[in-house]
């Protein structure tokens, strides 16, 4: 072959590939090249920052290509409402995915879709509700957890950089009590285990898995590039870890006295024996602990940048509770500014920045766009977040915009860090108390200030499904011990 047939053949396949690709009124978006789509650009790109460039170029509902496969992204709370919720119908399933099917064997709530995700969503609704009823239960479970994080950091004032560790080992710790019924001791080295390998899994999923999907082929390469086998090796130890936690249960049931999450939803499986075995064998793990610990750890994070903020918090702690009493859920409403400090966090932030991960469920058609059956749907939450006509200055953190003009904690419809729809996450009740639990009772104990005053930690965090800051320092101080001026 000489270089002109090359060439030929060249020009002649992509022409090909062009010429099939644009047919049919798919949305507009950046040029891909053959078989690699648009991952050339996303390549050591932050994407959030590429698809506020791309929404500019495309407008609301843009189509990025991950090799073959069809990722449409949508942008802005008047696409992402019409798509979630006058057309929830359509948008409302999850992609396949490879490593996924592998993980969830059918289970869980997150990552299914259909008649199992819908059997399984309400069940959990239905349990979370019933316990939320004795609201009691969260509570105690969280105010227990969050003195011993008090207690934790007291102990590590100089040892700052365990920071995350810490958070992450006690907002599981809360999940724990909800669901199991118990806390574990963090000296137990099975719980340590299995907490640090989630921990590891969240940073894997998201590109692993969006990779497996364009190249399925991945998955036979030798070694494990993309950490696949670690996690389904993960997979094993926590499969081990919830089986000897459910045979407990099950052999210590009291059908009139559920004690916890498990036990109402071993109850509810028991009365109704059209659930298929697979599903029997469960579902109710442990979610949104990474969530929950990645705000907190951007909270703190923006406290060090934005130390009036931190006084303020500090100074409404001090005026309506004292420095000795524990904050309690009754106190939020007496606590706008902190409440407001939190909602801040989880905007600026966007801690779930494309919520999790859609699909549609047929061919639609949607703003005028033809969208083909199981496509992968983008929700660019963080499109909404920092829109300047929503949020003026988004760059900027001020919990003041959370404030009405006498004082009073006021959401905007568009704020919705949790999603909406069908899909809406079902923890945002727990998430917020225990957000306001830890988050105030730090505050009322300890003052946080960066280890060089000069330079604050930096702001850009690593993309997974969530968004989490990169490593950083901080210097903790006993309010006790902060020298007043
Ligand atoms: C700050 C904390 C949290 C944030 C920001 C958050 C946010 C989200 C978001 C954006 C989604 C995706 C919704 C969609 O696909 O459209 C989601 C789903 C979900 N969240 Fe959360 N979440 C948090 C905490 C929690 C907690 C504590 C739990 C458990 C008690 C939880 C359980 C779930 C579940 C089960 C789903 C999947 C719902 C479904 O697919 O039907 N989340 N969450
Ligand atoms: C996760 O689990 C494996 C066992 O599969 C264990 O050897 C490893 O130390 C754990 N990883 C982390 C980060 O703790
Ligand atoms: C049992 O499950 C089926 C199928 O999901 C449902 O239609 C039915 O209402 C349930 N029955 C009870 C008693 O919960
Ligand atoms: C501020 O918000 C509170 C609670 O939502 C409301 O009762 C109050 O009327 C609002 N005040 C003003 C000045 O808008």
């Amino acid at each position: 072959m000489d270089v002109t047939s090359i060439l030929v053949f060249c020009v002649v396949f992509l022409f090909c590939y062009y010429a099939l690709r644009t047919p049919s009124n798919i949305p507009m978006g950046p040029v891909s090249v053959p078989l690699l789509g648009n991952i050339p650009q996303l390549a050591g790109k932050i994407p959030l920052l590429l698809f506020r460039k791309w929404r500019k170029q495309y407008g609301d509902v843009f189509s990025v290509y991950m090799g073959s496969q069809l990722l449409v992204v949508l942008n802005g709370y008047k696409i992402i409402k019409e798509a979630l919720v006058t057309r929830g119908n359509v948008f409302s399933d999850r992609p396949h995915n490879f490593i996924l099917d592998k993980m969830k064997d059918g289970e869980g709530v997150i990552f299914t879709s259909g008649a199992s995700w819908k059997k399984q969503r309400k069940l959990s609704l239905n349990c979370l509700q019933k316990l939320g009823f004795s609201r009691n239960s969260f509570e105690v479970c969280i105010a227990d957890e969050a003195k011993i994080l008090i207690k934790l950091i007291e102990q590590n004032t100089d040892a700052a950089l365990k920071m995350k560790d810490i958070l992450i080992m006690c907002v599981s710790n809360v999940i724990c009590g909800i669901v199991f019924g118990r806390r574990f001791s963090h000296e137990d080295k099975q719980f340590l285990e299995v907490v640090a390998n989630m921990s590891e899994d969240a940073k894997y999923i998201g590109h692993a898995s969006i990779l497996m999907n364009c190249f399925p082929f991945l998955q036979y390469l030798p070694g494990d590039i993309l950490g696949t086998k670690t996690i389904l090796e993960h997979k094993k130890v926590f499969d081990k870890f919830f089986e000897d936690l459910y045979e407990n249960h099950q052999s210590t049931l009291d059908v009139n006295c559920p004690r916890d999450f498990m036990d109402l939803y071993l109850i509810e499986m028991k009365k109704n024996s059209t659930l298929p075995n697979k599903e029997k064998k469960l579902t109710a793990r442990p979610t949104g602990t990474e969530t929950t610990s990645t705000t907190l750890l951007w909270a703190v994070l923006y406290l060090l940048h934005y130390p009036d903020v931190q006084e303020k918090c500090f100074d409404e702690i001090q005026t309506v509770l004292g420095l000795k009493r524990f904050p309690s859920l009754d106190d939020r409403s007496h606590l706008p500014y902190c409440e407001a400090t939190i909602l801040e966090t989880l905007r600026i932030a966007a801690v779930v920045p494309l919520a999790v991960p859609h699909a549609s469920t047929r061919d639609v058609y949607f703003k005028g766009f033809r969208i083909p059956k199981e496509s992968s749907i983008l929700i660019n939450l963080d499109s909404i977040f920092h829109d300047s006509d929503i949020f003026r200055d988004p760059r900027v953190f001020s919990p003041e915009r959370f404030l009405n003009s006498s004082g009073q904690v006021m959401k905007p419809n568009e704020f919705i860090p949790f999603s909406c729809g069908r899909r809406v996450c079902i923890g945002e009740k727990v998430a917020q108390m225990e957000l306001f639990i830890f988050l105030t009772s730090m505050i009322q104990k300890f003052q946080f200030l960066p280890v060089d005053p000069c330079h604050p930690p930096n702001l850009e965090g690593n993309l997974g499904i969530v968004y989490t800051p990169k490593c950083f320092q901080v210097q903790i101080v006993r309010r006790q011990d902060v020298k007043s001026n």
